[in-house]
């Protein structure tokens, strides 16, 4: 055998990655959501995985095939998402969030569908904001490595710079989502990599999978497995 299981260099690593869009009700036919495919968070759970990880997936509903040896949680909303991550980070060595989670979810869902006014040629709908899952956890890491993902569409570096100090992340994976290639939806990516004190790293554009490697590679050179 030559690639041990104890040899692969994330063997012995719980990791958690979160995936996909969350989806808030409005009514119980129709919700907010977004353009994530769920596809990198997939890509980075499989390479975790082949990196020899102890890999939990939390996503939301979507196309993707749920990939092989790993713990699988669907969550729909941005609080069952919380709920989940919440839990299941206490014992997590690298977190990996990349579900693109709603930032604004409706004040009160209504238990019934909503019926168009013959009356009113517009509907308001209020919303509030939800939790940063991200920001609350990395404010209390302990072991873990935290790394968080920003979808941007202008001002990439600028923007992703603001983040990674806002939201005390060890790596911010950063990707501009207006360019043809990169972001949601695609098979490729295109990402700027930034951790604090270290010059930004920009990727060429490659495949999901690939980018999920160098993600991880460039966890494991920036302390992700050796953090206490
Ligand atoms: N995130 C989160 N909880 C939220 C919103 C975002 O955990 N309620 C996480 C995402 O999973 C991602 C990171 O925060 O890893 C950045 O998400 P992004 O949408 O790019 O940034 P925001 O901080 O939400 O700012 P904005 O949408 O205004 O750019
Ligand atoms: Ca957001």
């Amino acid at each position: 055998v030559i690639d041990a299981e104890s040899d692969l260099p994330l063997h012995g690593k719980k990791v958690l990655v979160t995936a996909g869009g969350t989806r808030e009700m409005i009514d119980p036919v129709r919700y907010i959501s977004n353009r994530s495919s769920g596809k990198m968070g997939y890509a980075i759970a499989l390479a975790a995985r082949a990196m020899g990880a102890q890999v939990t997936l939390i996503s939301t509903p979507t196309a993707l095939k749920r990939p092989h040896g790993v713990e699988y949680i669907q969550v729909t909303t941005a609080a069952e998402l919380l709920t989940q991550v919440t839990k299941a980070f206490v014992t997590t060595d690298i977190l990996v969030m990349a579900a693109a989670v709603s930032d604004y979810r409706p004040v009160a869902p209504v238990d019934q569908k909503i019926k168009k006014q013959a009356d009113d040629a517009h509907l308001t709908l209020q919303l509030t904001e939800t939790t940063d899952i991200l920001k609350a956890l990395a404010a209390h890491k302990q072991q873990q490595f935290v790394i968080g993902f920003a979808a941007e569409t202008q001002n990439l570096l600028a923007n992703a710079e603001q983040k990674l100090a806002a939201k005390k992340v060890d790596l911010l994976v950063a990707n501009d989502v207006s360019q043809p290639g990169v972001g949601f939806n695609g098979d490729t990516n295109q990402v700027t990599l930034l951790s604090p004190g270290a010059t930004p790293v920009t990727t060429a554009v490659l495949s999901k999978a690939a980018i999920a490697q160098k993600v991880l590679e460039t966890a494991l050179t920036r302390g992700a497995a050796g953090k206490k």
